[in-house]
C-alpha cells in the first residue's frame, strides 16, 4: 500500500475512540490522512492521548453524538472550518443501551426498538447530515459505514455453547438494514460524486472466551477471529482514491466465515 495513500485527506472518524476506531485513526495517519475523531467522551479522548503518548495535532477531537443531528452537522461545519476540507467520513460509533446483549427471547420490545433506533438510526443520521454537507459544498464526498457479518448471515449460535455470548437480534436486524440503506442512499445519490460503501468485519478479538475462539476458528479459512489492524486495509482501499469508482456496496472482511 502506498504511504501517502490518503495525502491531503480529512477524513472524519465517528466512534473513532472505539476498538476499530482507534486502530483505523492511526492507520489513516500511516498514509498521510488526517483522522479526526468524532466521539462522544472528552475525557476518553483525553485519557487514550496520554496512555499512548499521542498528540493532539496528530489526532485532533470533535465532541460528537451520531442520535443528534445538531451535533453531527456541527462536527462536520467544524472540520471543514478548521481544516478547510472534508473528504470522507467514516462511522465506526456502536452505540447501544444498558440491556443491549441479551438472548432473542429475552429482548423485550421496547429495547429491542430502541437499540435499532440507536444502531441503525445513528448512522442514518450521520448518512443523511454528511450526504446533505458534501452536497451543499458541491466537491462530492466519501461515506464509509462499518456493518457486520451479522448483516450478511444470521449467527452461527452454535458457536455460543457454553458461553453468556450471543448475536443480539437488534445487532442482525440494523446490521443488515444498514448495508441496505447504504445502497438506497449510494443509488439516491448517483450522479452527485458522493459514494457510500460498507464493510462488513468478522468478529474481532477482544478477550473472549477459548472454547468461543476455537468454535469460530472452525469455520474460517486461516487465522479465525480477525484483529482491528486486519480490516484496516481494506476500509483505507475504500477511503482511498483506488476506490473512486466504488459505490454502493458492502465488502466482508472475516476469514470465510460468512462462506
Ligand atoms: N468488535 C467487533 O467484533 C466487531 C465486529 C464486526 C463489526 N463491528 C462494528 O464495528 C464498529 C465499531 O465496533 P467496536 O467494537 O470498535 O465498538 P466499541 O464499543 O469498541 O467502540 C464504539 C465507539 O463508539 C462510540 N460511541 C458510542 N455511542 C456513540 C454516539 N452516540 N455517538 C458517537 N460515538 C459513539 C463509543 O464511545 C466508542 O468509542 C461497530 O459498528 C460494530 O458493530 C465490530
Amino acid at each position: 500500500m502506498s504511504s501517502k495513500r490518503l495525502h491531503n485527506k480529512v477524513i472524519l472518524v465517528f466512534g473513532g475512540l472505539g476498538l476499530l476506531g482507534k486502530t483505523l485513526c492511526k492507520a489513516i495517519r500511516t498514509v498521510n490522512g488526517t483522522p479526526v475523531i468524532a466521539d462522544v467522551s472528552h475525557d476518553a479522548y483525553r485519557d487514550w492521548l496520554a496512555k499512548e503518548g499521542l498528540s493532539d495535532t496528530d489526532f485532533p477531537f470533535v465532541p460528537a453524538d451520531i442520535l443528534e443531528t445538531i451535533s453531527v452537522d456541527k462536527a462536520l461545519r467544524t472540520v471543514h472550518e478548521t481544516f478547510g476540507r472534508l473528504d470522507a467520513v467514516l462511522n465506526a460509533a456502536y452505540p447501544r443501551n444498558k440491556n443491549y446483549g441479551v438472548k432473542f427471547l429475552d429482548v423485550s420490545l421496547a429495547d429491542f426498538n430502541e437499540n435499532v433506533s440507536l444502531l441503525l438510526g445513528g448512522y442514518f443520521n450521520v448518512m443523511q447530515r454528511a450526504a446533505k454537507f458534501f452536497l451543499d459544498n458541491e466537491a462530492g464526498g466519501n461515506i464509509v459505514n462499518i456493518s457486520s457479518i451479522y448483516g450478511v448471515i444470521p449467527p452461527r449460535f452454535e458457536i455460543y455453547k457454553g458461553t453468556s455470548m450471543t448475536t443480539p437480534v437488534e445487532y442482525a436486524a440494523a446490521k443488515s438494514a444498514l448495508q441496505h440503506v447504504s445502497r438506497y442512499a449510494a443509488k439516491y445519490l448517483k450522479g452527485s460524486n458522493i459514494r457510500i460503501n460498507c464493510v462488513s468485519p468478522g468478529g474481532l478479538l477482544d478477550n473472549q472466551p477459548a472454547p468461543f475462539l476455537s468454535a469460530y476458528g472452525e469455520h474460517c479459512n486461516s487465522k479465525g477471529m480477525l484483529t482491528p489492524d486486519d480490516v484496516v486495509g481494506t476500509i483505507l482501499f475504500l477511503l482511498s482514491d483506488d476506490s473512486a469508482y466504488v459505490t454502493g456496496q458492502n465488502i466482508v472482511v472475516d476469514d470465510g466465515f460468512t462462506l
